[in-house]
């Protein structure tokens, strides 16, 4: 190792900055974000050092870098000379700041720019609000060594703290949550029980695990079961923790499932019995998705849970195939809706979603494709509207057809009648002919 890596406390004390440009201007503010008193000097001169902790030197020339390096060492005052670390007593690394939390990143002066590209990397892996998470755990320290006399299980309900719910619903922004389940743990601790688990009602979006959000990565890392939707292919299942158990609840049409009852009697069990709960859900959790019920479940038995949300399916299929939901000249509105609507099961304002320049993503509506055809004719859509369906979007065995609205229910046929047919998304509009369909893309390449 080059250069020992020490954290250096620098509030209330002189920093000295020699040099005028963006360089000593950059590394001022530096010295002041860690609440350094900054003095700028054009150049070193030792009446000008005593009483200072550190100093840094960018003055943009070689020789007036040197000559002031001279002066401060003899000040023995620890010195930095910008892009030099020849001159330097002490590098500067590339530092992820994230309140109490920082990460600095050196290459030993090798190449500040590798050192710039690994923190990119690392602040990537590194969840948003991990400030407040360690705030979190300072709040409760002198609490804990109080209450938890043997290391190991000190050090146990730390790594509980930080990894367990608590400390997730710290990441996601609920500090006042997060606070209410470490005070419960304590109480736990103080009566020898149990602590709860946590239930994470996670979007797992369209299908490519490519497009899980971070969180829910993290998550399907950190849970002890998995309670997922039938259309949550294997890849995505296959991103969890090996030992985690997988529960498949979701009905395919026509099958019996869990009930929704059960499924969220099943959360509340083992939140109670002190597992991490993820029931993971295709998309978004609060899109056609019934995420709403089970939160409501859980709240009303008094548990911590938390939503995350997912990629919903026309998101997801339509940026798969190239069809731009709003568009400047041809589309400024976008509806989500159910085909069990067009089936007659929940009301949909019909005229509003025929109206010109209007996008309509129909969920669940390949087995309703006529019933769709019909509202949108019945309200005044053109028979010659485009029109798409998304069989398997983002996945790699997606398949598109591309038609008009008139065909829509002979175009359906192919993506329900067969044994193996996937999910499937109807989109109504303008923009649905931006969507290369399985024939076209045949003949670009032929
Ligand atoms: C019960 S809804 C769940 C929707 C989900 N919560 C979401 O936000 O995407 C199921 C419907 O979503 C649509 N769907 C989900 N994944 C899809 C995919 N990969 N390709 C096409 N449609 C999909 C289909 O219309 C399917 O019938």
């Amino acid at each position: 190792m080059k250069y020992l890596p020490l954290f250096f406390g620098l509030a209330g004390r002189t920093v000295v900055v020699v040099g005028q440009g963006a360089a000593a201007e950059r590394r001022a503010m530096l010295a002041q974000s860690a609440g350094a008193l900054v003095r700028r000097l054009e150049a070193a001169a030792s009446g000008d050092l005593g009483g200072v902790a550190a100093a840094f030197v960018a003055t943009g020339d070689f020789e007036h870098d040197r000559l002031a390096v001279d002066i401060i060492r003899q000040a023995c005052v620890p010195v930095n000379v910008v892009d030099c670390p020849d001159l330097s007593d002490f590098i500067v690394p590339a530092i992820i700041d994230r309140d109490e939390v920082v990460v600095a990143v050196s290459t030993g002066g090798a190449s500040p720019t590798f050192a710039t590209i690994l923190r990119g990397r690392i602040e990537a892996l590194l969840p948003e609000r991990i400030g407040a998470l360690a705030r979190l755990a300072a709040s409760f320290r002198a609490q804990v060594n109080g209450l938890i006399a043997d290391p190991g299980a000190r050090r146990a309900f730390w790594r509980r703290l930080i990894e367990g719910p608590a400390g997730r619903l710290a990441l996601t922004g609920d500090a006042s949550g997060a606070r209410r389940l470490v005070i419960g743990d304590l109480h736990a601790v103080r009566q020898a029980e149990r602590p709860i688990g946590g239930a994470y009602i996670v979007g797992a979006g369209p299908g490519d695990p490519d497009l899980l959000t971070l969180r829910a990565a993290r998550l399907l890392q950190d849970a002890d079961v998995i309670l997922h939707d039938d259309l949550v292919p294997p890849a995505i299942l296959g991103r969890a923790r090996r030992d985690a158990e997988r529960i498949s609840v979701g009905k395919r049409k026509g099958q019996a499932g869990w009930a929704q009852k059960d499924i969220e009697a099943e959360m509340i069990r083992r939140v109670r019995a002190g597992e991490t709960v993820v029931r993971l859900k295709a998309g978004d959790p609060f899109v056609f998705g019934r995420g709403g019920e089970e939160v409501e479940a859980l709240r009303a038995a008094g548990l911590p849970v938390s939503v995350v949300p997912g990629i919903t399916a026309a998101l997801g299929v339509a940026a798969s195939v190239g069809i731009p939901l709003t568009h400047r000249r041809l589309a400024s509105a976008v509806t989500f809706v159910s085909g069990h609507s067009a089936a007659g099961a929940h009301a949909a304002d019909w005229p509003t979603l025929a109206a010109r320049g209007h996008t309509v993503a129909v969920y669940m509506g390949a087995t309703e494709a006529a019933s769709v055809r019909d509202r949108l004719l019945g309200a005044g859509t053109s028979p010659s509207m485009p029109v798409a369906i998304v069989e398997n979007g983002t996945r790699p065995d997606e398949r598109v057809s591309v038609g008009r609205l008139s065909d829509l229910a002979r175009l359906a046929v192919s993506h329900t009648s067969r044994g193996d047919a996937g999910p499937s998304l109807i989109i109504v509009g303008e923009v649905a002919a931006f969507a290369a369909s399985e024939e076209q893309l045949l003949e670009q390449v032929s």
